[in-house]
């Protein structure tokens, strides 16, 4: 009987509806979503600009609530959470990846990964730091460790922002446009990176992009216009 039960998703979108603004100015940037995101699973969102990507990755992540519908991150209704429970879950089950970094400037590349493993209240300091060095030198940085973003390039800077994603070990990665902001080349590295990661970890990946790039490579693609899921190769 084990294989007739099937393990709940990491992440389930139900009729899900957003919109901004009221009246004239109304935009409807999500038009009912439903979505299956079993765990372990790496996701390729693609969409052009405007479509609702980041408004989708904000609503499945909790950083955004849906004008309606429900959100269940990891068998949580997101709905139910108040924001200290949000933040909470948000700090120990979820890394986010931007498309402009995100680092703090005046930080060195270990402590922009180290600092928020301990103001998260995760772990002591003696740990945090292994752990920051551990997953810099898993991103291929270790030996840069002590650069500031602006000593580093792009594509390096990007890493770090994966390493501080990947530090407290989250269950779910989310991207937006993580390559969006670097050469090609420099971008497929980085998808690679990710790649490899989503294998050896098996934690879950949700990466949007608006180029053709990931499409190609990812095992599962959806695609959204208008606010509207008009793709998935898992249907
Ligand atoms: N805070 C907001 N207030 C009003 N409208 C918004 C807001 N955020 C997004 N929108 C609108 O919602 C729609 C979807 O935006 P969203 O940022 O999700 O698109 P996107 O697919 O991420 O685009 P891009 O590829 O350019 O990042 C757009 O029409 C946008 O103008
Ligand atoms: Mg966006």
């Amino acid at each position: 009987m084990a294989n007739s039960i099937k393990e709940l998703p990491a992440i389930l979108l139900i009729d899900i509806y957003k919109s901004y603004g009221q009246g004239e100015s109304k935009v409807d940037a999500l038009k009912n979503i439903n979505l299956d995101i079993a765990k372990g699973e790496f996701l390729a969102l693609c969409g052009p600009s405007g479509s609702g990507k980041s408004t989708l990755l904000n609503i499945l992540s909790g950083i955004d609530k849906p004008s309606a519908g429900a959100a269940i991150f990891l068998n949580k209704a997101l709905n139910d959470l108040n924001e200290d429970q949000l933040s909470f879950v948000r700090s120990r089950h979820l890394g986010f990846i931007f498309q402009f970094f995100n680092l703090i400037p005046v930080l060195s590349a270990l402590d922009n990964v180290y600092y928020p493993l301990v103001l998260n209240g995760n772990y002591g300091v003696k740990e945090a730091r292994e752990r920051a060095l551990h997953y810099l030198d898993s991103v291929g940085l270790a030996q840069l460790a002590n650069r500031k973003p602006g000593q580093l390039s792009g594509g390096q800077q990007q890493r770090v922002a994966i390493a501080r994603a990947l530090a407290h070990e989250p269950q779910v990665v989310v991207a937006d446009e993580p390559t969006g902001n670097l050469d090609l080349a420099t971008g497929e590295a980085i998808l690679d990176l990710l790649m490899k990661i989503n294998e050896e970890t098996k934690t879950t990946f949700i990466v949007s992009t608006h180029s053709t790039q990931l499409k190609d490579r990812a095992r599962r693609v959806i695609e959204i216009k208008d606010g509207e899921l008009v793709y998935d190769t898992a249907q």
